[in-house]
C-alpha cells in the first residue's frame, strides 16, 4: 500500500515512518509512506501558504493553491482515496480502518492553523475523518494514529497472523489481561491458568476476563456481543443451513442489521455482502429496505426468495412463475442470481490427514497462474485473496498444480486442479489442508457448492462434510 500525507510539518512524521512495525512494514516493501512538503508547492516567493479567511474571524487558513497543487502531484488529478483529518469529521473506528486497508493507495491531508479553503477540500477529499472529540493543533498526529490502525491490518505487516483477529473490537469484545515473566512481580502472581499448559482452559479464561472487562468499561459492546451470542445460538439449531451466517457472526465479521425471530440480515461491510433469510413476505419486504446501497453481493436463504419469487412472473428459486410480485422486481431489478449453492460443513475438531506434501502459502507470484485458470471471479478479486494470506498452491517438482482458497466472506472453495493432475488425490489433499488452516483459527469450516456439480459433492462427503437440506442463493449486483 502507497501512502501520502500532505503536510507542513513533514519532519513530524519521519520518526513515525521509520519506527517499530510500520518501519519494518516499510522495510519489507508491504508500506510505502511518504511525507509531502506542502509549502513546497507555494508559489509565493517568500513560500507562504495561508492567509485571512474572508468574512473575518480568528486564525489564518490554508490556501487552496499549494494543497491543490500537491495533491495533484501525488495523485495525478486521479481518484485516489483522499482523507482530511479534521475535528469536524465522521469519528475513526476500526471499522473504517479495515475499510481503508482495502484500498491500494492513500492520501492524508493534514491541515493546520483553522483549516484549509473549503474550495480545495471540494476537489480532492473523499472522507473527513476525526479522531475524537478534542481539538489537536494540526492534523499530523491523527494522521498518523490512522495510518498506525490502517498499516497493521495490511497482510504481512504483523508478524503474527492472528494478532489482528484476537485483540479489543474484533468480536466486540475487549482484549484479556496479558502477562509476561517474571511469574511474580511486586507480590502478585500470574493467574495460575495460565501457567497449566491447558490450551482450552486458557482460551476459557481469557474469553470470560474480556466479558467481565468489556461488560464494566464498555456496557455499550457488551450489549452487542450478547445480541450476537444470543443469535448464533439460536441459529446453532440449525446449524447445516445457517452455518454461514454462524460463522460470520463468530468470526466477527458480520454485524446484525435486522433480527427478529427467524427474519435475519446481517452485513459484512468488509466484503459488502448481506446474508438474509426471512420467514414470509412482509419480513422480506420489509429487510429489502434495509439492504445497504453500497452491497455487491447478497446470500439469501432459499426460504426468503421462495417467499419473494413464488408466483411471480420471474423464475425464482423454485423456478415457479404466475403473477407479479413487487417485491421480486425490486431485488430482480437491482441484483441477478449468479449461483445456487448447497453448504457443506466440517463439524470434526480432528485435523484430517494431508498426503500431499508440497502445499505453500500464494504470493502475488503465482497471480496470473491463479487468476488464468479461475474464472468465477475477476484477477482482482484472487489478487485481494492473495493479499489476505488465504490461498494455498499446490505443487509437483517446483511447478504449481492447482490451487484452493477462502472466499472474501469466508467459506472455502476457489478449489482448482491441473486437468493432468486430477485423480492424484490433489483436490483432497488441497481441501484437507484449507480445512486444517481454518481449524487452527478455531473456526468452522465451510464451503458453498454449486448444485449440480456432483464431483464436489462426493469429493465433500467422502471427507466427512455435511450437506445442507436446503439451498441459498448468491445474488450479484448487476
Ligand atoms: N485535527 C485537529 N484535531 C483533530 C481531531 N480530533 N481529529 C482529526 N483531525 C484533527
Amino acid at each position: 500500500m502507497k501512502i501520502h500525507v500532505l503536510t507542513l510539518f513533514p519532519e513530524m512524521l519521519k520518526e513515525f515512518f521509520q519506527s517499530s512495525m510500520i518501519g519494518r512494514a516499510v522495510q519489507k516493501g508491504i508500506l510505502s509512506l511518504h511525507a509531502v512538503d506542502v509549502r513546497g508547492y507555494s508559489l509565493d516567493k517568500h513560500k507562504k501558504v495561508d492567509d485571512y479567511p474572508y468574512g473575518g474571524g480568528a486564525g489564518m487558513l490554508m490556501q487552496a493553491q499549494p494543497v491543490f497543487d500537491a495533491w495533484k502531484d501525488v495523485t495525478g488529478g486521479g481518484r485516489v482515496r483522499t482523507v482530511y483529518v479534521t475535528p469536524q469529521g465522521i469519528p475513526f473506528t476500526q471499522r473504517m480502518a479495515e475499510e481503508l486497508a482495502k484500498e491500494e493507495e492513500l492520501v492524508f491531508l493534514c491541515g493546520h492553523y483553522e483549516g484549509i479553503d473549503q474550495r480545495v477540500l471540494e476537489e480532492t477529499v473523499t472522507d473527513y475523518v476525526s479522531i475524537g472529540d478534542y481539538v489537536l493543533t494540526g492534523g499530523e498526529l491523527p494522521a498518523m494514529v490512522m495510518i498506525d490502525a490502517v498499516g497493521r491490518l495490511i497482510p504481512g505487516v504483523l508478524g503474527n497472523d492472528s494478532s489482528a483477529e484476537e485483540e479489543s473490537f474484533y468480536n466486540d469484545l475487549l482484549e484479556y489481561p496479558q502477562y509476561s515473566r517474571p511469574e511474580i512481580w511486586h507480590d502478585k502472581k500470574v493467574p495460575d491458568v495460565l501457567l497449566s499448559g491447558d490450551h482450552r482452559k486458557i482460551s476459557q479464561w481469557r474469553l470470560e476476563q474480556s466479558r467481565r472487562r468489556t461488560a464494566q468499561i464498555r456496557p455499550d459492546l457488551y450489549a452487542k456481543y450478547e445480541r450476537r451470542q444470543e443469535l448464533i445460538g439460536r441459529l446453532m439449531k440449525d446449524k447445516r443451513n445457517y452455518i454461514h451466517m454462524i460463522e460470520s457472526l463468530r468470526r466477527g465479521r458480520a454485524e446484525i442489521l435486522f433480527w427478529e425471530g427467524d427474519d435475519i440480515l446481517l452485513y459484512d461491510r468488509r466484503c459488502v455482502t448481506c446474508m438474509i433469510s426471512a420467514s414470509c413476505r412482509e419480513a422480506g419486504r420489509r429487510m429489502l429496505d434495509l439492504i445497504p446501497g453500497e452491497t455487491r453481493s447478497v446470500v439469501a436463504s432459499q426460504a426468503f426468495l421462495n417467499e419473494l419469487f413464488c408466483g411471480s412472473g420471474h423464475s425464482g428459486a423454485d423456478g415457479s412463475g404466475g403473477g407479479e410480485v413487487p417485491e421480486a422486481a425490486r431485488i430482480c431489478s437491482q441484483f441477478e442470481i449468479h449461483s445456487e449453492c448447497s453448504q457443506l460443513l466440517y463439524t470434526q475438531k480432528t485435523p484430517l490427514p494431508v498426503q500431499h506434501k508440497d502445499i505453500r502459502l500464494l504470493t502475488m507470484d503465482q497471480l496470473d497462474y491463479v487468476s488464468e485458470r479461475y474464472s468465477y471471479d475477476g484477477r482482482s478479486y484472487v489478487e485481494a485473496r492473495i493479499r489476505e494470506g488465504v490461498m494455498y498452491g499446490a505443487f509437483v517438482e517446483g511447478e504449481q498444480v492447482g490451487f484452493i482458497g477462502m472466499h472474501s466472506e469466508g467459506s472455502l472453495g476457489l478449489l482448482y486442479v491441473e486437468e493432468a493432475y486430477r485423480r492424484h488425490g490433489i483436490a483432497r489433499s488441497l481441501e484437507a489442508y484449507m480445512i486444517n488452516r481454518t481449524l487452527e483459527k478455531g473456526w468452522t469450516p465451510y464451503g458453498h457448492v454449486m448444485v449440480g456439480n456432483e464431483g464436489s459433492f462426493a469429493l465433500q462427503e467422502k471427507m466427512g462434510l455435511y450437506r445442507s437440506d436446503r439451498t441459498v442463493w448468491w445474488l450479484e449486483r448487476k
